[in-house]
């Protein structure tokens, strides 16, 4: 996806049908481990290695047939996650925000974020490799290091300098410090040490 912009639930609504529009969803549970006893984890935030090498999160196109952006999404998380995402039931009240861009093709993003408990982010991760999509469009789910290590570069920064699908850094950045997942100074940084990288 190209340059992306910010634009409400409202406005993308009312784009004209030429716009495709496409919903993904950050699940995150705390986390209370320590990494070597010493490193925090903090919290358990799922992304998934995509079919074209690139990350993302789960979900996917709305298809007029869904009905609704949270019933599309549903759909597409039990096509990605397994039967187990029937369990999530998304609604309006998780919606993050949107984006749209022009290039390479119009496409609304919108975002969504839900808190689950360990047990039942866990119990996503087991049951996704018996999710039809698995080793299709989905390659694997992985959790995304929210701790920079000492090197100031190793852990999240790392991680950021991976490529991408559309606009999901920007919705993992601010995501991260919307849901105050990682310290905002140290969110800052991370992506700073990341682009330096790139
Ligand atoms: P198909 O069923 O094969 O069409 O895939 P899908 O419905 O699961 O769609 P996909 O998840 O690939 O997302 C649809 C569009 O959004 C594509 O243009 C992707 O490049 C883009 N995309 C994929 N993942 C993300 C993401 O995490 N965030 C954002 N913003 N865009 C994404
Ligand atoms: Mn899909
Ligand atoms: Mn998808
Ligand atoms: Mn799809
Ligand atoms: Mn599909």
């Amino acid at each position: 996806m190209g340059e992306s912009r910010v634009l409400s639930r409202a406005e993308a609504l009312q784009l004209e049908p030429g716009w495709r529009h496409a919903c993904h969803v950050l699940l995150c549970a705390p986390c209370p481990g320590r990494l070597r006893g010493r490193v925090p984890l903090r919290h358990a935030v799922l992304m998934q290695m995509r079919f074209d090498g690139l990350l993302g999160f789960p979900g996917g196109f709305v298809e007029p047939r869904d009905g609704s952006l949270e019933a599309g999404l549903s759909r597409e998380l039990r096509e990605e996650l397994g039967p187990g995402a029937a369990a999530l039931s998304l609604a309006e009240g998780d919606y993050l925000g949107a984006r749209c861009a022009e290039t390479p093709r119009r496409l609304v993003a919108h975002f969504y974020a839900k808190r689950l408990s360990l047990e039942q982010l866990r119990a996503l991760e087991n049951g996704a490799p018996r999710a039809e999509e698995h080793g299709l469009e989905v390659l694997g789910l992985v959790r995304v290091p929210l701790h920079t290590l000492r090197d100031g570069v190793r852990g999240l920064p790392t991680f950021l300098s991976n490529r991408f699908a559309g606009c999901a850094r920007e919705q993992l950045l601010e995501a991260l410090r919307v849901l105050r997942l990682v310290p905002e100074a140290e969110l800052r940084r991370a992506d700073a040490a990341s682009r330096k990288r790139l």
